[in-house]
C-alpha cells in the first residue's frame, strides 16, 4: 500500500471495531513505528499514549525483537505443533513461565487473547470432568468484562453491544457478577478505591443459587481495560479468591491487558497478591511484534488434566495450527529478555506516582466526571452529550490524533496505557495534549 492511498483502496478491509464508513470518508493511517512514536501517513510523529492496542510494552520496532523475528522467519518459518515441537517453543513458554505467580509456570499457546480466553474456560471443563467433577459447567463472569471475540468469550463478557446480535446463540451455562463500577462512591479515586470489597459477596449468592457443584470457573479481568478503565475495589479480588477457594471453583484472571509489566509487576496478580488458577496472556507477551497469546496454567490444573491420561492419549483435545509458532516464539523470547534486562517492569512501577499526578491534574479540566488509575493504566471518564453518547471522547480521541498523541476511547472514556519506555515529558504531552483539546470540544 503506498503511503496515501485512493480511497478506492480502503473499500476491501472489513475493518474490526470501526465505524468503517466513517474511518474511510477520514483515514488515519500509521505507516511506521520507533519507540514511544508512530509515523503517519502525512508525515507526521505521533506519539503513543496507549501502546497501540495496550500491547507494545517494551515500545516499537525494538531492534532485538525485530532480529529475533527476522532470523526465525529467515531459518524455521513453521513447524507443526501437534505430535511435534521445536525449540523455540519450549524456550518461550519457560520463559513465561518464569514472570508468572509460583506454581503457574505451565503454559499453552494461543494466538489471541481471545483465544486465551476460550482455551481457559476450557481448560476448567477439562479440570473439573478429569476430576469427575463433570457437572462442574456453569462459568461465570461479570457485567462489562471483555474477555476477547469468541462465543465462551462474549459469553463471559459483559459488553451488551457485543454480545447483542449474537445472544440467541452465547453458551448458555453462565451467570454474570455486578460490576464494581460506582462514581458516586469512587469518583477519582487514585489507585484502588476504597469502596466496593462487598460487590465480591455476589459471588457467594450465585454460588448458593446455582449450587457450587455445578459452577466450574470465575473469569475477571483484574483491572478491566476495554471497558473503560476500571480499578478494582481494596480487598474485591482477595474475597473473590477466597469464595472459589471455599467452593472448589477455579479463578481465572484475564490478564490479556494487563499481563507484563502494565501495573509495576510481572502480573496484576503479583502487584495485588490475588493468585488465580489460570491466567491469560497475550498482547505484551512478545510485545505484538506477531501474534500469539498463551494461557498459564497452575499445576494443580495442569497436572489434573495430563496426568488423568491414558498412557499415548491426547490429555486435552484443544490447539491450533499456530500454537507456538517460531516467529512468535523467538518474538516472545527477545521481549522476555528486553523486559528483564531493562527491568521495565519495576521502571513502570516508579513512574506509576508520576503518571498518577498527570492524570489527575485534568480534574479541574471540562466535562471530566471521574479520573481513574493503576500503574500505567489510566481512564478519564467524560460527561456524554445527551444525545450522542460516546461522540465527546471520539472528537477527543481525533483532535488528539491531530495533534500528534495517539489515545483510546470507549464510550465517553478516553484510555491511557503507554509503553512502560515511556519518558516523563512525553507522560506531561499525553495529558498536556488532552487537556488542550478537552477545551475545544464541544
Ligand atoms: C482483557 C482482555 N481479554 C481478551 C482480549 C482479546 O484479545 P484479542 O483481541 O487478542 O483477541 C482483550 C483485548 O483487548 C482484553 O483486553
Amino acid at each position: 500500500m503506498t503511503a496515501h492511498p485512493a480511497s478506492d483502496d480502503l473499500a476491501s478491509f472489513w475493518m474490526p471495531f470501526t465505524a468503517n464508513r466513517q474511518f474511510k470518508s477520514a483515514p488515519r493511517l500509521l505507516v511506521s513505528a520507533r519507540g514511544m512514536y508512530y509515523r503517519a501517513s502525512d508525515g507526521r510523529e505521533v506519539l503513543d499514549g496507549c501502546a497501540g492496542l495496550w500491547c507494545v510494552n517494551a515500545g516499537h520496532c525494538r531492534d532485538e525483537i525485530v532480529a529475533a523475528v527476522q532470523q526465525t522467519a529467515a531459518s524455521l518459518d513453521y513447524a507443526p505443533p501437534f505430535q511435534m515441537g521445536h525449540p523455540l517453543a519450549f524456550e518461550a513458554a519457560a520463559k513465561v513461565a518464569k514472570v508468572m505467580p509460583a506454581g503457574l509456570d505451565r503454559v499453552f499457546f494461543t494466538n489471541s487473547g481471545s483465544e486465551a480466553v476460550d482455551t481457559a474456560l476450557k481448560i476448567a471443563l477439562a479440570y473439573h470432568r478429569a476430576r469427575g467433577e463433570g457437572q462442574r459447567t456453569r462459568l461465570i463472569g461479570r457485567e462489562r468484562g471483555y474477555h476477547g471475540v469468541g462465543f465462551g468469550g462474549i459469553s463471559v463478557g459483559g459488553i451488551s453491544p457485543n454480545r447483542k446480535a449474537f445472544s440467541g446463540s452465547l453458551l448458555g451455562n453462565v451467570d454474570h457478577l455486578p460490576h464494581t463500577h460506582n462514581l458516586e462512591q469512587n469518583a477519582f479515586s487514585k489507585g484502588q478505591p476504597a469502596w466496593g470489597a462487598h460487590l465480591a459477596d455476589e459471588l457467594e449468592r450465585l454460588v448458593m443459587l446455582h449450587d457450587p457443584s455445578t459452577i466450574a470457573a470465575v473469569i475477571v479481568e483484574p483491572v478491566a481495560g476495554s471497558t473503560g478503565v476500571l480499578i478494582p475495589p481494596q480487598g474485591y479480588l482477595q474475597r473473590l479468591r477466597e469464595i472459589c477457594t471455599k467452593h472448589g471453583i477455579l479463578l481465572i484472571f484475564d490478564e490479556v491487558i494487563t499481563g507484563f509489566g502494565r501495573l509495576g509487576r510481572a502480573t496484576a496478580s503479583e502487584f495485588l497478591g490475588v493468585t488465580p488458577d489460570l491466567i491469560t496472556l497475550a498482547k505484551a507477551i512478545n510485545n505484538a511484534a506477531v501474534p500469539m497469546g498463551a494461557v498459564a496454567a497452575s499445576r494443580k490444573v495442569h497436572d489434573a488434566i495430563v496426568e488423568s491420561g491414558l498412557p499415548g492419549a491426547i490429555e486435552l483435545f484443544h490447539g491450533y495450527t499456530y500454537s507456538a509458532h517460531p516467529v512468535a516464539s523467538a518474538a516472545a523470547i527477545a521481549t522476555q529478555d528486553v523486559y528483564r534486562k531493562e527491568d521495565l517492569f519495576a521502571r513502570a512501577g516508579r513512574l506509576a506516582p508520576v503518571f498518577e499526578r498527570a492524570a489527575h491534574a485534568l480534574a479541574d479540566a471540562p466535562y471530566v466526571k471521574d479520573i481513574r488509575n493503576l500503574g500505567l493504566v489510566a481512564g478519564i471518564e467524560l460527561e456524554s452529550r445527551a444525545d450522542a453518547p460516546g461522540a465527546r471522547a471520539y472528537e477527543v480521541f481525533v483532535k488528539c490524533f491531530e495533534a500528534g498523541v495517539l489515545v483510546r476511547y470507549t464510550g465517553d472514556i478516553v484510555a491511557f496505557s503507554p509503553p512502560l519506555i515511556v519518558e516523563e515529558e512525553q507522560i506531561e504531552k499525553i495529558f498536556g495534549t488532552v487537556r488542550k483539546v478537552l477545551a475545544t470540544v464541544q
